[in-house]
Formats: C-alpha cells, structure tokens, sequence
C-alpha cells in the first residue's frame, strides 16, 4: 500500500483547516498481502484524531512503515495534546473521549479507536500507542504479511 495514497484520502479543506505539516518517510516498498480497504480505515481514524489534537498552528503529523520480522509494523505519530497517565487505559473503550468539551468541538463519537482495534485484531496484527501529555502520541499498529 502506497503511504502517499493514505495523505490523499484527506481532503484539501481537512488539512487546511489547522496548518499541519504532513510528513511520510516511506522510500521502501513493503509486500503485504491483508484487506487494503481496512487498512486504509485503520490509517483514516488515526490520521483523523491526529488531526483533531494537533495545535491550530505547527501541528505536525507523521506516517511511516517499517519490516519488523514477519510483520509490517505502521504508525501514525502526532504533536498533539497528548492522552495522560489516567486516560491512557480508557482510549480503546466504547464511547470514551476526553471531555465533553472536546465532544462538541469535534463532533467524534468515541468508537474510531475500537473499530481500529477490532480490524487489526481480525487482521492478525496487534496496535498500541505511546504519548505524552502535551507533547504528542504515537500510534503504532502491525501486521503479519
Ligand atoms: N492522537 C490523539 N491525541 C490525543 N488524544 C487522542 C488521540 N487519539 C485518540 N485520543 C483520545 O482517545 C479518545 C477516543 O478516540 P476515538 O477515535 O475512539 O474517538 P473520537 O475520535 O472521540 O470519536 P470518533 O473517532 O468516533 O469520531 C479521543 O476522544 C481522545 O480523547
Ligand atoms: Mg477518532
């Protein structure tokens, strides 16, 4: 799967809404045989949150994929607001989202990050993140090929 492919699937009045920096390092070609269409989902929710809590200004979101054994281990890494100690055990739950303020400015359900679990899960594959209160959050997700 083309990286590039995952940026256009954001339209133009998404990414210029905040000024964020979009960065991919993707030189290298990895084979993966698994259900390109859940994958580009998986890609969509993380982006989108990334999006959502990234600063107005120098926002920076990166995506990247690298061969890690028999799996191509993806992330999605933001320099958003972060998820703190306490909240960081709530993100994969139904319905969970951080205030009810954030609710309203972002209009999000709270299921993006279980639907992204339940696909790599059925693919086989594991996702985690590691993030940092007010510094940013790195989602990371594997796949066997
Ligand atoms: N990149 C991120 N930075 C900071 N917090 C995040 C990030 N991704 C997820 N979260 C936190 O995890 C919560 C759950 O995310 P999830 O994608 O499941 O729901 P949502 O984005 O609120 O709604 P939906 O995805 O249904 O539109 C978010 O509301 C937010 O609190
Ligand atoms: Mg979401």
């Amino acid at each position: 799967m083309n990286l590039c492919a995952i940026w256009m699937m954001f339209s133009p009045p998404m990414m210029e809404e905040k000024k964020i920096e979009f960065v991919s390092h993707a030189s290298t070609k990895y084979a993966l045989t698994s259900d390109k269409m859940r994958l580009k989902q998986v890609f969509y929710n993380l982006v989108q949150n990334a999006v959502d809590f990234v600063p107005q200004e120098g926002g920076k979101i990166e995506i990247s994929a690298r061969e890690e054994g028999n799996s191509i281990l993806f992330h999605v890494k933001d320099n958003g607001i972060g998820i703190s100690e306490k909240r960081k055990e709530s993100v994969f739950k139904k319905f969970y989202q951080v205030e009810l303020s954030f609710k309203r400015k972002y209009g999000g359900s709270g299921f993006g990050l279980v639907i992204c679990k339940g696909i790599v899960e059925n693919l086989g594959g594991k996702i985690w993140f590691e993030s940092k209160e007010a510094e940013g959050t790195t989602f990371y997700f594997s796949i066997p090929k």
